[in-house]
């Protein structure tokens, strides 16, 4: 009601700079729906693609006949691997050096894997011909989880493979030798399973595309919804021999991404050699089951972690091992030196002197996939496990959680700080987060309450979790990060018009976080620009300069600071044309960030503003200066940048249904300097919906032969309105050190942060009667076995 927290405003010249809640740009398309998704897009001439997909999870091909499907009047073509085949497209690369066929050729292994196109005059049709296209399947027995697929005699899922079995890899991190010996030596252990259950990451907008091939030009333009143009630009030349500069990807406005946009998936490639070969363009564009069973999903690690402590509580190891479901394709989209992602972060905001990690991947029959679903590549699990785990041994130890996280947080002074598995965090300030959020919800109080509640066995029991999370986020450096080979830089070009008015292009990619407002936000910050005047364009791989995409809140650490490098580049340009206006020494010209204007030292009455030196770089240019003012800088992170939250859930327990009431939600995100607090705002509450998502009610589920069952919105249950509380958002201010304008991500932070705030509060309300764990997503059966198992069910 008070318009929430005050911004702090760091910019004195009043036009839109950093700090500021300008309303968004971009919502005057989107509200009035004037925006521009790849299925507004229609081409003269234009055929729809539709594809065949398997009823099976397991079996093999036998024969497709396609030919009443041929005959259908408005059927252009069935297409088949055979078909790619012979123009070397029957398979392409994965994000992770596994190779995935386009179209099945000889076995399925996933349900509704791709078996065959269809390309037709208009939807209809398409749809009509796919379900007259006849395919023969001999079935097979299926593997659907990790921990079967593990089994010797389990169904081998990837017979094109050399070795005879579903491992696809080890991988470790950290030191075992001296965690073990730290369990050795502790007073308490807790050991504890859980399940990240698979899930999908649901944008509105499913995936699609139109590819055209333009014959005289020799050109490919596909419109594609994609959050990272080009690097598809790349995949798209590799696979298909197209010169690179003869490709062109344009990713219009996006419907949301969440990770589930990265990844090339073989409809774009079945779209884009239909139109090469028939020479019109083709539209492929998913149905929502198409997207929830096919696209890569997200999670599915099965963990078992350890903590040993002192009985003091103080922490003194952490020791974990993973079985990750990888899918019938090694899918996971991580950079390619990290088979796990940043799970290597486990260890969260404690200063926890042992920590090992073992994890092993395996193919099971369903979909592909493996990737960050608004998370910087696998830390969602590793939060999860650590924030559990503290909880755990904090019930173990009879303590209080937010004492135990207290008294193991890494120390305000110790930044920045090397973990025990190598990541070095650049700034943080756990302490304070924390005392704000408890002062915040008056956890005393609450404790009070909950404590009563027991007494009285009252039909709700109150539970109280906390989450008091980092982050990881802003992939590079280039030499760490990279995506098929391609460094993790970003880039930013900023052109100044004579008048005075700028066009700004990025190699990050909006798909709804708002970019084309923080990013004119953050030129009008260092030029003294009205943010009006910043026009901010992305998304097209003729015009942009290269960039990596969003994905993993990369955006405004990378992309962000390259937009304040390019800004600072056209400011010391600026600098020597307003020396020339001011007709004094270039060395005597200082620029006030204040009054975002140029004066000389000692004489701030006489300005210059960044619109007088536009007009004079193109019309009166000092003679030893070439005419123009812009800049282009590609940022490659000298290291990446750790947000970080402490978030409260409090929840009510029904003890006689195992429902469970989400009453308040408090969440604290620092993300270093706020470039615009309403859109960080947004971005929290979209953030924490889908974390409810995740603790409450999502989970892509198979059977045992290979069915989804979970495949579609009546059965993947996604939060609406009515499952989502109000929620306070608050903050704290900690700079990251290394970005230029000391700003750390944060669209992940309320998805990574929220899930396990959720977990711990549920079994916050049930610790008294020794409740340990629920596992993702808590229904109200699972709650209620939980309730009636520990005897607190009425
Ligand atoms: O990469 P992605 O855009 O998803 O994530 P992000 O970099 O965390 O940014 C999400 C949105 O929040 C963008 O519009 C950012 O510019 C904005 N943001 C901000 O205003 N201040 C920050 N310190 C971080 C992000």
């Amino acid at each position: 009601e008070d318009g929430g927290p005050e911004p702090e405003k760091t910019c004195g010249h009043d036009r839109g700079g950093m700090g500021e809640d300008v309303r968004r740009k971009e919502d005057r398309r989107f509200v009035t729906g004037e925006g521009t998704y790849v299925d507004d897009i229609k081409k003269d001439g234009m055929l729809h693609c539709e594809i065949v997909r398997s009823p099976h999870g397991h079996a093999r091909v036998v024969d497709i006949d396609g030919s009443r499907a041929e005959s259908m009047d408005d059927v252009v073509a069935v297409i088949t691997a055979e078909d790619l085949a012979a123009h070397d497209l029957a398979t392409m690369p994965t994000l992770m050096d596994d190779t995935q066929e386009v179209l099945v050729r000889e076995k399925v292994k996933f349900q509704s894997q791709e078996v065959a196109a269809v390309i037709a005059t208009d939807r209809y049709a398409a749809k009509d011909g796919a379900e007259r296209v006849e395919v023969e399947y001999d079935t097979l027995d299926a593997v659907v989880d990790a921990a079967d697929a593990k089994a010797e005699d389990a169904p081998i899922v990837r017979e094109d493979l050399e070795e005879d079995t579903n491992h696809i890899f080890t991988w470790e991190a950290g030191d075992e030798e001296a965690t073990e010996q730290a369990f050795a030596d502790a007073d308490v252990t807790v050991e504890q399973d859980m399940y990240y259950q698979r899930l999908h990451p649901a944008p509105i907008e499913t995936c699609g595309c139109v590819a055209d091939w333009d014959e005289d030009d020799e050109q490919m333009t596909v419109h594609m919804t994609s959050q990272a143009p080009h690097a598809h630009r790349t995949l798209f030349s590799m696979v298909s021999g197209i010169p690179e500069h003869k490709v062109r990807i344009v990713s219009p406005d996006v419907g949301g991404g969440f990770g589930n946009k990265v990844p090339i998936y073989p409809g774009y490639v079945v779209a884009a050699a239909a139109s090469y070969v028939l020479e019109q363009p083709v539209k492929w564009v998913e149905e929502r089951s198409e997207n929830v069973q096919t696209t890569s999903f997200a999670r599915d690690y099965d963990m078992t972690g350890r903590i040993a402590a002192t009985e003091d509580g103080e922490i003194l190891g952490i020791d974990t091992e993973v079985l990750a479901n990888h899918g019938a394709y090694n899918a996971a989209a991580q950079p390619s030196k990290f088979p796990a992602g940043f799970f290597k972060i486990f260890t969260g905001s404690y200063d926890v002197p042992a920590a090992h990690a073992s994890l092993d991947a395996y193919y099971t029959n369903t979909a592909p996939g493996g990737i960050a679903y608004r998370c910087s590549f696998r830390v969602t699990e590793a939060v999860y496990l650590v924030e559990r785990l503290v909880k755990a041994l904090a019930q173990e130890l009879d303590a209080d959680p937010a004492e135990i996280r207290r008294q193991n947080f890494i120390p305000e002074d110790a930044f920045p700080y090397e973990s025990a598995t190598g990541w070095e965090y650049d700034s943080g300030n756990y302490e304070r987060a924390l005392d704000k959020a408890l002062e915040s919800v008056d956890y005393d109080g609450l404790r009070e309450e909950q404590a009563e509640r027991i007494e009285n066995d009252d039909d709700t029991l109150l539970g109280i979790g906390l989450s008091t999370f980092t982050e990881i986020v802003g992939a590079g450096p280039g030499k760490q990060c990279d995506i098929a080979g391609v460094e993790m830089f970003d880039s930013c070009e900023i052109r100044v018009h004579p008048t005075g008015t700028a066009t700004v292009r990025i190699g990050v990619q909006t798909q709804g976080q708002g970019h084309e407002t923080t990013f004119a936000q953050i030129v009008a910050e260092e030029l003294g620009l009205d943010v009006d005047s910043v026009e901010v364009e992305h998304g097209d791989t003729d015009t942009e300069p290269y960039g990596l995409g969003t994905y993993a809140s990369r955006s405004t650490p990378v992309g962000g600071a390259a937009t304040a490098v390019a800004a600072r580049k056209v400011r010391e340009k600026a600098k020597s044309v307003a020396a020339n206006e001011l007709e004094a020494d270039e060395e005597d010209v200082v620029w006030s960030r204040e009054s975002g204007a140029f004066s000389i030292e000692g004489a701030p009455e006489r300005t210059v503003t960044i619109e007088e030196v536009a007009a004079a770089s193109y019309m009166n240019s000092p003679a030893d200066e070439e005419p123009g003012l812009e800049a282009v800088d590609y940022y490659d992170p000298p290291n990446m940048t750790y947000p970080f939250g402490a978030y409260v859930c409090v929840v009510e327990v029904d003890r006689e249904t195992g429902e469970v009431d989400i009453r308040q939600f408090y969440a604290l995100d620092d993300c270093g300097n706020r470039i615009n607090p309403m859109i960080i705002e947004g971005q929290v509450h979209g953030g924490v919906a889908q974390g409810i998502g995740t603790a409450m009610l999502e989970h892509v589920t198979y059977d045992d032969d290979g069915n989804v069952t979970a495949g579609d919105f009546m059965n993947y249950l996604l939060p609406t309105a009515m499952e989502i509380p109000e929620m306070e958002t608050d903050y704290t201010v900690t700079p990251s050190p290394h970005h230029p304008i000391g700003a750390k991500g944060v669209g992940e932070s309320p998805t990574v942060g929220s899930p396990p705030a959720i977990v711990n509060a549920v079994v916050d309300a049930m610790a008294h009667a020794g409740v340990r764990h629920v596992d993702m997503p808590m229904t109200a059966d699972r709650v209620w076995e939980v309730l009636d198992d520990a005897g607190l069910s009425k």
